[in-house]
């Protein structure tokens, strides 16, 4: 089954086409990082008409990519949530469209749920059986969440971020350490020639709670990265001047440190107190070579295997989003053919 894949949340322009939810035959991705990084940060109205200008030509070229022809489809996926309304809209008309011209079903996706199957779009494709119960890490620029992923389209969030999410305070400290957009590579390189143990910035809600506890979802498994951002910049405003390239440097290693334990310690903490069968992380926090080297001690630590995605499915595309609309048509006997898009969608079962 030959599934064309639309992911139109944010600021990249995807679309892919994948076949029976795995075996990805194209994927085109149209990053507008240039067109935002002035801003310091995505703007929603260029994001959606860049996607307008783009968008045609881009699932164009990923059927091109496939060697298919539009009539060889068997369904079209659109992600119809969470994200920018604005942005959402371009792939959902879009994708509505198709599927109307060409009769074929259009499946909703949850572009969260896109995330997570991407773990299983390796090589290596006969982990999913094995893989359930599986602890997922969820780590975006707009979510940070710890999930456990009962079976295929059954999910349980156990904690979630209070304020910002990961890759939110990752850009934000870009910006304060004028190391540029977005902040997580940025940070990344500069990291590379610093010392992260020179600063010891808070890894969030350590301390014991001050007042009632109001979230839903047990305070050991949330994360707070709120005070982590007022930290640096009460570290930054002890310098009279800005502070020359190899400080920034272990300041910026010194903060993602701090971000890399605050997410290994609620998965540390997940994996003792839950039974899983494996433990996953994705989104595009998970493409931080710490994060990632510090996943692979733990797995190798508590001898429980771990699923990353391939780094190319790591940032937001259109083969993820595929990839889980082939599992939905197969698994569920309604296919969800939402009649309008939704930016707050929450993660439901399926
Ligand atoms: O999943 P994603 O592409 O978009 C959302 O759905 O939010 O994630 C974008 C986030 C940004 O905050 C970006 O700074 C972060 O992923 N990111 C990274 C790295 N590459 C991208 N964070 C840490 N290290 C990286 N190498």
């Amino acid at each position: 089954m030959n599934i064309l894949g639309i992911e139109t949340s944010c600021d990249e322009t995807a679309a892919a086409v994948v076949k029976n939810g795995v075996h990805i035959k194209s994927n085109v991705i149209y990053s507008q990082v240039s067109k935002h990084r002035p801003y310091g940060g995505v703007v929603p109205e260029i994001a959606s008409r860049n996607h307008v200008k783009k968008l045609p030509y881009i699932i164009e070229k990923a059927l091109t990519n496939a060697e298919l022809k539009y009539e060889e489809l068997d369904a079209i996926a659109v992600t119809y949530g969470p994200g920018l309304a604005s942005s959402l809209l371009v792939g959902f008309s879009s994708a509505k469209a198709l599927s109307k011209r060409l009769s074929i079903p259009l499946v909703g996706v949850n572009h969260h749920a896109g995330h997570l199957h991407s773990v299983f779009m390796t090589d290596d494709i006969t982990n999913m059986e094995s893989a359930f119960p599986m602890l997922a890490l969820m780590v975006s620029g707009g979510d940070t969440s710890l999930i456990i992923v009962e079976d295929i389209g059954k999910y349980n969030i156990i904690g979630s971020t209070i304020d910002d999410a990961a890759g939110e305070a990752l850009d934000k400290a870009a910006t304060v350490l004028k190391l540029g957009y977005p902040g997580g590579p940025v940070i990344q390189k500069a990291a590379e020639n610093g010392e992260a143990t020179k600063i010891d910035f808070p890894r969030g809600l350590e301390q014991p709670s001050r007042s009632k506890w109001i979230y839903q979802y047990d305070r050991d498994f949330c994360f707070s990265f709120s005070g982590l951002k007022t930290s640096l910049i009460n570290y930054m405003n002890k310098y009279n001047e800005f502070p020359d390239d190899s400080s920034v440097s272990d300041i910026a290693a010194s903060y993602q440190e701090a971000v890399v334990d605050a997410l290994l310690l609620r998965v540390n903490r997940a994996l003792d107190f839950f039974k899983v069968n494996s433990f996953a992380c994705a989104g595009g926090v998970s493409l931080n070579k710490t994060l990632r080297n510090k996943l692979h001690d733990l797995s190798i630590q508590k001898k429980i295997p771990l699923l990353l995605s391939p780094p190319s499915l790591c940032t937001d595309n259109a083969a993820m989003i595929a990839g889980v609309a082939y599992e939905q048509l197969i698994n569920t006997k309604e296919i969800s053919d939402p009649v309008d898009v939704c930016p707050s969608l929450r993660l439901a079962n399926w």
